[in-house]
């Protein structure tokens, strides 16, 4: 019997990751937590996880997937950790960055640097520690003493650099992002690219140096493939194909710029024998003679160091054995009984279970605990709008889940395995639901055309949801048609790769006041308003007036209501504002600026 009594009570914690989520989760488990002792450990040489650039080049072992020139898509509000909040950027330079509101790359290093000094001095924060596998063991008594065995490789040893060495924790909070894990597109023709070097992934983009005059095309419709393209408009041949599947997101902000040209899915590529690229898209267009192909097709939650017991659940062989299995290899496991779980096509009648639900970490309980092994769990297993306010409420709520309260308990969670396993079942259901119903619909309104015969009108349809390139509506007013179209796509029937499990969408608010109000339940004093940077006088902070980076104690963590989200919706016109601002008064080199 492996089944650990809950509510569990770990007293050592090791922390995987010294990005956002690890650090934020380092200091609320510090700091509201019953431990004896909380580590954190990060491969690199430094924390800030994407926020830290580092080298970008071939001998870099674990390259951020950031790039020069970028600039945040998220306003120092929404960045904000409750007792430290992110100062605005007009503290920097009042006159320029007025208009633009939104901190660069090194100001969210430089913030997250500060928030992790305390824990790199006192030796809390361990760098250069790699961790290649966690395995759970039993214990036999329940408890969760030394139950995570985890092996670190340790990079700073300079005559053995990578020795490894192993270590026993109660409790482990994997918090190393999904930036290891690109999504490439399944397209016939891309693997070979791949190995020529012809087709690059986002994440290896670092800014348009060496592309002057080159024949590019990227692929996808989001953040990183618009900054790709904007970046390289200046540089690069025109136009700049852009590859999409549906029109763009109003949240993914991007200017329109007619040297850009949208073009619909790519169908197959092919290498012409002087390697360049040709492509064959969607509606049977040949572009030819492409130099290089840039794919922002994403990233996915997966984290395949990680092997648990097998969990005594339906479908999984040798339950309750003492072998250890990947985490990742459960991903088919709680499937809604409407789902197929074989995720072969149809095989009998149900709807399989996709891959935008196996995209994903799999038996967590509101996204945080491993509903099998609570002493398992993950901060920022989902992406957010807001990553580093979802990761403060996230961690309050797992430390106190794992401490008892000042009243005696904490934040409670359900006692049985079952009770656990039904958020996520419910929510895969959810998305599964939204999906078909995208589906049907677009194949509704694609029978009905075919019916009427209306090719004309089709293809200028498809024509009208090519051309929609940037936002350029100044409110967060998406019209009903865009959103209809951003949803069935530009071939009237694949639902984003967006709306997925792990993406939580616009559940964010709804789920961020659930774990909030657990949080006060158990700590009425994290229900005080939220203190931001121009809401303390500079006496009150800690650490010195003339400290850009105050620590404000006292405050709480922020109300996730209506007006939140509406707020948060009102970044994307002010992000559209400033782009503009920025492309006229600062030309085109705005977009490589480094720094402040
Ligand atoms: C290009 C880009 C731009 C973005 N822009 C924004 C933005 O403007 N605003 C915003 O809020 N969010 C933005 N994001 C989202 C971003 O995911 C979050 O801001 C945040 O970085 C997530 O934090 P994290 O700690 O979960 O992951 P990460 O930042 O990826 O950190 C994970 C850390 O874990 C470490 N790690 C991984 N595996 C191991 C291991 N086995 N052992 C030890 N250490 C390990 C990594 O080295 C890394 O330091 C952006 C993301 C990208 C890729
Ligand atoms: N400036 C910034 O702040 C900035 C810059 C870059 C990245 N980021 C952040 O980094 C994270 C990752 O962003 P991302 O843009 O790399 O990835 P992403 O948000 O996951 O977007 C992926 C894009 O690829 C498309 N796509 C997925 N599968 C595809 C396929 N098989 N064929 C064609 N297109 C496909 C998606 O289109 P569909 O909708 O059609 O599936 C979508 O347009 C996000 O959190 C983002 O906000 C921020």
């Amino acid at each position: 019997m492996h089944r650990e009594e809950t509510p569990v009570r770990p007293k050592r914690v090791l922390i995987i990751g010294g990005g956002p989520a690890g650090l934020i989760t380092l200091r609320n488990l510090t700091k509201l937590g019953t431990f004896e002792r909380v580590e954190l450990v990060e491969r690199r040489d430094d924390v800030g996880g994407v926020w830290y650039l580092g080298a970008k080049d071939a001998n870099s072992k674990w390259p951020s997937p950031a790039y020069p020139g970028l600039i945040g898509n998220v306003l120092p509000e929404f960045l904000s950790v409750h007792d430290f909040p992110f100062p605005p950027p007009d503290q920097y330079d009042p006159e320029h960055r007025k208009n633009l509101p939104f901190p660069t790359l090194t100001e969210t290093y430089d913030y997250l640097r500060a928030f992790a000094k305390p824990f790199l001095e006192d030796g809390r924060i361990r760098l250069g520690q790699q961790v290649v596998k966690v395995e759970e063991t039993l214990i036999a008594d329940g408890s969760t003493k030394d139950k995570w065995l985890v092996l670190i490789r340790d990079w700073n040893d300079p005559v053995n650099p990578g020795v490894e060495r192993e270590e026993k924790w109660d409790a482990i909070v994997g918090c190393t992002g999904w930036y290891d894990n690109l999504v490439w597109p399944e397209t016939e023709g891309l693997d070979a690219l791949r190995e020529k070097k012809l087709a690059v992934h986002a994440k290896g983009w670092n800014g348009p140096e060496g592309l002057e005059g080159k024949r590019v095309l990227i692929i996808g419709n989001a953040n990183s493939s618009n900054d790709i393209a904007s970046q390289l408009a200046p540089v690069a041949m025109t136009p700049i194909y852009r590859s999409i599947r549906r029109p763009n997101f109003p949240g993914f902000v991007s200017l329109p710029d007619e040297r850009i040209e949208n073009v619909p899915p790519v169908k197959r590529y092919m290498l012409t024998n002087t390697d360049k690229v040709k492509v064959e898209l969607e509606n049977g267009r040949i572009i030819d003679n492409i130099d290089i192909v840039f794919v922002g097709t994403g990233y996915k939650p997966h984290v395949d160091f990680v092997h648990v017991l097998p969990p005594p659940l339906d479908g999984v062989p040798n339950a309750n054995g003492t072998t250890t299995v990947p985490l990742m290899s459960l991903v088919g496991l709680n499937a809604p009984t409407t789902l197929d779980p074989s995720d072969s096509e149809n095989a009998n009648s149900k709807p399989a279970l996709s891959s935008v639900l196996t995209n994903r970490i799999p038996l967590l309980h509101r996204h945080i605990l491993y509903a099998p092994s609570p002493s398992l769990a993950f901060i920022l297993s989902m992406a957010a709008y807001t990553p580093f306010t979802i990761a403060d409420v996230s961690s309050c709520w797992l430390a106190l889940a794992w401490s008892t309260g000042k009243g005696g308990e904490g934040v409670e969670y359900p006692k049985t395995l079952d009770e656990r396993l039904k958020f996520e079942r419910e929510r895969m259901e959810a998305i599964e639901k939204g999906r078909r119903e995208i589906q049907e619909r677009a194949q509704e309104k694609n029978d009905q055309r075919e019916k009427e015969k209306e090719n004309a009108t089709k293809a200028a349809d498809v024509r009208e949801q090519h051309n929609t390139g940037g936002t350029t509506s100044e409110t967060f007013s998406p019209s009903s048609s865009l959103i209809a179209a951003w949803q069935s796509g530009t071939n009237g029937h694949t639902p984003s790769a967006l709306n997925l499990y792990s993406v939580l969408a616009v559940s964010e608010e709804d789920y961020a006041q659930g774990l909030k109000e657990d949080v006060v339940k158990a700590r009425p004093e994290l229900g005080r308003e939220q203190k931001l940077w121009d809401q303390a006088s500079a006496s009150e902070s800690e650490g010195g007036s003339d400290n850009i980076y105050r620590h404000l104690p006292g405050g709480g963590l922020p109300e996730w209501n209506l007006e939140r989200r509406k707020k948060r919706e009102e970044m994307y016109p002010i992000k559209l504002a400033s782009l503009k601002w920025a492309r006229e008064k600062m030309g085109e080199r705005w977009t490589n600026r480094e720094g402040r």
